[in-house]
């Protein structure tokens, strides 16, 4: 097999698929795929493979896959190693701080807390500001722990704002832009740079 790519599942996925139909390439059996997870594109010798976000780079840093689709957030929550080599453009969002109205955390003085599902990021945003908070992991539906007083805000992902709306909470700061990026193994980028960048070269002309 020449490429193997690792995909993130979910929000991604269709996304994903769009662009590399768009480039030529034939994902096809990735649309009807009830619960299987491995995909073989014969013309184009591609193998693709579905897993979590977190889990696409550590396949990639492993050099299981050559390729990955994954988010910027992931990256950034990552400490993995890998080459980010493309901004696909999609899955656009962003890394914001929010909280209930009446607690605004930049102006409270004493212990804050914060719940994330990305502690280092969360931790290296407030460490910036010499703000000394507790990172609190959560693993989903970040927004219901300061509604239930477990912590005073959150760091989170934010794409139409409607989950915040619908819960009450206000945005404080927007830290950064997210979208999906090409992540490449470092390894793979020297070992097959001709299919590598062949491939490259095919996604970045439809994005
Ligand atoms: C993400 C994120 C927010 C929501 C933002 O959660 O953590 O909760 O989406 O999207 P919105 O701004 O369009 O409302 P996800 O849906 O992945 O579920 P989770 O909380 O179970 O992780």
């Amino acid at each position: 097999m020449s490429l193997s790519i690792a995909l993130t599942k979910g929000r991604l996925e269709e996304e994903t698929v769009r662009i590399f139909e768009k480039a030529g390439y034939d994902p096809s059996e990735l649309k009807n795929k009830g619960r299987k997870l491995v995909f073989i594109d014969k013309s184009d010798d591609i193998k693709y493979f579905l897993v979590k976000a977190a889990d696409s780079i550590t396949y990639v840093e492993h050099g299981v896959a050559d390729i990955g689709v994954v988010g910027k957030d992931t990256i950034m929550e990552s400490s993995q190693q890998c080459y980010e080599v493309l901004d696909l453009k999609v899955g656009r969002c962003g890394f914001i701080v929010a909280a209930l109205p009446d607690n605004n955390i930049f102006k409270k003085v004493g212990h804050i807390k914060i719940g994330s599902k990305y502690p280092n990021v969360a931790k290296e945003y407030f460490k910036k500001r010499n703000m000394d908070v507790e990172v609190v992991k959560i693993e989903g539906s970040v927004e219901l722990s300061p509604i239930l007083g477990l912590c005073d805000g959150i760091v989170d992902i934010m794409e139409t704002g409607t989950t915040l709306r619908e819960n009450g909470l206000v945005v404080l700061d927007r830290i950064c832009d997210i979208s999906a990026r090409l992540i490449v193994n470092k390894a793979s980028f020297k070992m097959k740079q001709q299919e590598i960048g062949g491939f490259i070269k095919r996604i970045k002309a439809v994005i």
